[in-house]
């Protein structure tokens, strides 16, 4: 099936997060393959967007992550508990909003061109399951808004 992507012209962060939940609840609903949605999810957000990287870390063991579907460059593919940002949502439970990466203590820099970062916890069946890392190459591109609508974009993910 044609998968096309709805992207709402507005400069309204929530607005445009809430339009991306719907396509991608859709998407989950029809696809039972989460790879697959993760990949598309991945895309949606790269696409309507404009992130600079945008991906999925998976928890591979409990001590470690591994690269997942993503969209942007190439990146590193492993990453320790309590590791970097990703490592460090995954031990707090919590998403993590990073307005300069150089500032992030253990930050782990795939891009040099990477400034501001955003990184949100997933679970699948009440269990922790991976991370939705994003990266901007401007600095403090992530807020409240995107913390908010992109957790709830991921709890479509269930
Ligand atoms: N910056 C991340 C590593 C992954 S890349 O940004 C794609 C971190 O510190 O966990």
């Amino acid at each position: 099936m044609t998968e096309e992507l709805f992207i709402p012209q507005t400069q309204d962060k929530s607005a445009r997060y809430a339009a991306l939940t719907k396509q991608l609840a859709r998407m989950a609903k029809r696809e039972a393959n989460v790879t697959a949605v993760m990949a598309n999810a991945a895309a949606m957000l790269r696409q309507a967007c404009g992130f600079f990287w945008v991906g999925f870390y998976l928890r591979d063991s409990e001590e470690e992550l591994v690269l997942g579907p993503f969209q942007g460059p190439v990146a590193c593919t492993r990453i320790g508990r309590g590791k970097g940002v990703c490592g460090a949502a995954w031990q707090r439970g919590a998403s993590i909003v990073v307005p300069d990466v150089d500032k992030f203590p253990g930050h782990i820099a795939c891009s040099s061109l990477s400034r501001s970062e955003i990184v949100v916890p997933v679970y699948r069946n009440g269990e922790f399951f991976a991370v939705l890392d994003i990266d901007s190459d401007q600095p403090a591109a992530f807020d409240e808004a995107d913390r908010l609508g992109l957790e709830a974009f991921v709890k479509e993910l269930r």
